[in-house]
Order: structure tokens, then C-alpha cells, then sequence
């Protein structure tokens, strides 16, 4: 990953699919991350990897303003430090024990994360909303392609912007936005459009 790239806001995961207390694995083209809101709903990224023995703590749980790690039970805060190691309750953690705070913001109603803190917000795209997320085993050019030749495109009869994470050189994280305030119905023809414009990309590649 080029310097600049990691300082790139890439979409993660949207908004609505991260509940209060809860923790989701998402990627960045670096690897896995863990994103995941406090019980008040605070966002926060980091590495999918505990520092003890690797485990993913996107498999972990949220208490309060933490995330533990499912294995051992090491307890992680806000700024990624271990709080807590429950073998040894008595113990004062190093600091050194971190599992790696990303940047991380939302707007449109997706989840941002960075490798390296941005200097600017994401990007908004005004008067849109995330519907959906979908992974696609296809390139970015492709999804466009499919898509009538841009990211700009129109799902079920209502306009849509595709935005787009390169996950691996064959898959590509996307989320679909459309108008906010776009009604029920139309909300999942879009949906149905975009799982037949997944099937169409994929068969073209
Ligand atoms: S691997 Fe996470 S606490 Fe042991």
C-alpha cells in the first residue's frame, strides 16, 4: 500500500449494520478490522488481531466503552489500550499492549476507516443514504462497467451512487446509496437491482 492510500478514507461497512454494543470484522486493503460502537454508541476501528494470541476480536464483545477479546478475555478501550487482563485482575497493563485505534468516520451513513488519519472528512455525497452493502467478486472497472459505465448509476428505477473498496484484486466491497427519503418499495427494487447487477459483473468476469 502506496503512503497516500493509507491515508485514504476507504467505505468499511454501513452505518445501520453496527448496533450499539456490538462489533462487526470489516477490511481494509492493509487487513481485517474490527469495527465497533460503545453501549452509547460511539464509533470505533482497529485491527482484527489481539495482541495476546491473534484472535479476532471481531469476534470479541462490547461492555460499556470496551471491546474484549472472546479468547482470554483481554479488554481493550477507546484508544485501543488494554484495560484489563482477567488471569492476572491485580495487574496494571503495559501501555505497550494496544490493538491499534484507527481513524474512523461517517457520513452518508457508511462507516470510513483509514489507515493513517486524513486530513480531510470523507467526502459527502449530498441528499444520498447508504440501502445496502454487498461483496462482489469483481474489480471496481467492472462493477462500472455492468453498471451502464459509471458508479453514478440508477438501481431499480432509482439513483444510485456505488461506493466502492477494493478488498483483495478480485473482490470489491460496495455500497449502494440512494436518495434519502427514497420509499419502501423502491428501497427493495433497488436492493433486488443490485443483487441482479452483482450476479451480471460476476458473470462477465
Ligand atoms: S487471544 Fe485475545 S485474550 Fe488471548
Amino acid at each position: 500500500m502506496q503512503a497516500d492510500e493509507r491515508t485514504q478514507w476507504v467505505p468499511a461497512a454501513v452505518s445501520t449494520d453496527i448496533l450499539d454494543g456490538t462489533v462487526v470484522p470489516a477490511a481494509l486493503p492493509t487487513g481485517p478490522i474490527a469495527v465497533w460502537r460503545t453501549a452509547s454508541g460511539e464509533l470505533h476501528a482497529n485491527g482484527d488481531r489481539c495482541p495476546h494470541r491473534g484472535m479476532r476480536l471481531s469476534h470479541g464483545f462490547v461492555r460499556g466503552n470496551s471491546l474484549s477479546c472472546i479468547y482470554h478475555g483481554w479488554r481493550y478501550g477507546r484508544d485501543g489500550g488494554c484495560e484489563h487482563i482477567p488471569a492476572h485482575p491485580g495487574l496494571e497493563p503495559p501501555k505497550s499492549i494496544n490493538c491499534g485505534p484507527l481513524p474512523v468516520a461517517e457520513a452518508n451513513g457508511v462507516v470510513w476507516v483509514a489507515a493513517q488519519a486524513p486530513e480531510e472528512a470523507p467526502a459527502e455525497i449530498e441528499g444520498f443514504e447508504a440501502l445496502k452493502s454487498m461483496l462482489f467478486c469483481a474489480t471496481p472497472a467492472a462493477i462500472a462497467e455492468a453498471a451502464g459505465g459509471a458508479l453514478k448509476t440508477e438501481l431499480g428505477g432509482t439513483p444510485a451512487h456505488l461506493v466502492t473498496a477494493e478488498r483483495t484484486p478480485s473482490e470489491t466491497f460496495v455500497v449502494a446509496l440512494v436518495p434519502t427519503g427514497t420509499d419502501v418499495a423502491s428501497k427493495l427494487a433497488a436492493a433486488t437491482a443490485l443483487e441482479a447487477l452483482r450476479r451480471v459483473t460476476e458473470s462477465a468476469t
